[in-house]
């Protein structure tokens, strides 16, 4: 199986899925997408030697050449993490249920279009929720709304930052993310 990561910044979740798949005969991480020059995915696609591309906004929406990279890799499961643009509705039809989306709360309170990164952190604290997480979802044409395969969760500390929270959401995310892609991948979204 080839999985392709789309990311748009840091990428540590990206080069912890590539390192949990490093050594494993079935699913290799083929190409990593990014819709930012200059973001730092890029840096660490290259130290960990996986392909890497950008593309700019109208490449993504107005034409094929993304769907035509990942046919050239031949990817079967594409995989968002921290991918911050709504997915076109051809690449969803082009894998359908092959696609998935790591959100940083317990979806679907505080998901959907603006809530992203810190943004997210800030809104959990504010709302004062004892409990936040993470959700792993199949895509689907709406921000944050597809099916929810997975969740975990962590405690929101009295005196939590949103600093302190997106740390322990991380944690968790480079916990399960990667088991949860190899799981899906294994046995589709009845897990
Ligand atoms: C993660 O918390 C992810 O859930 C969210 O954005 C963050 C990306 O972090 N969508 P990184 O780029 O993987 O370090």
């Amino acid at each position: 199986m080839n999985i392709a990561i789309f990311a748009s910044g840091s990428g540590s979740n990206a080069q912890r899925i590539v390192e949990y798949f490093k050594g494993k005969d079935d699913v290799k991480i083929s190409l990593i997408l990014c819709n930012r020059k200059g973001a730092f995915v890029l840096d660490r696609a290259k130290m960990l030697g996986i392909p890497c591309v950008t593309f700019t906004h109208g490449e993504f929406y107005d034409s094929d050449c993304v769907l035509n990279m990942l046919k050239d890799y031949k990817i079967d499961y594409v995989v968002l993490a921290g991918f911050l643009w709504l997915v076109p509705g051809k690449l969803i039809n082009a894998f359908p249920d092959k696609i998935l989306n790591i959100h940083p709360a317990l979806l679907p309170k505080f998901g959907g279009k603006g809530m992203y990164g810190m943004r997210v952190h800030e809104a959990v604290v504010a709302s004062g929720e004892k409990l936040t997480g993470i959700t792993v979802h199949v895509v689907n044409d709406k921000y944050d709304d597809g099916d929810i395969i997975f969740q975990a969760e962590c405690d929101v500390a009295l005196t939590d930052t949103a600093e302190d929270v997106a740390k322990k959401i991380h944690e968790l995310e480079y916990k399960f993310f990667p088991v949860v892609i190899e799981r899906f991948i294994n046995i589709g979204s009845e897990i």
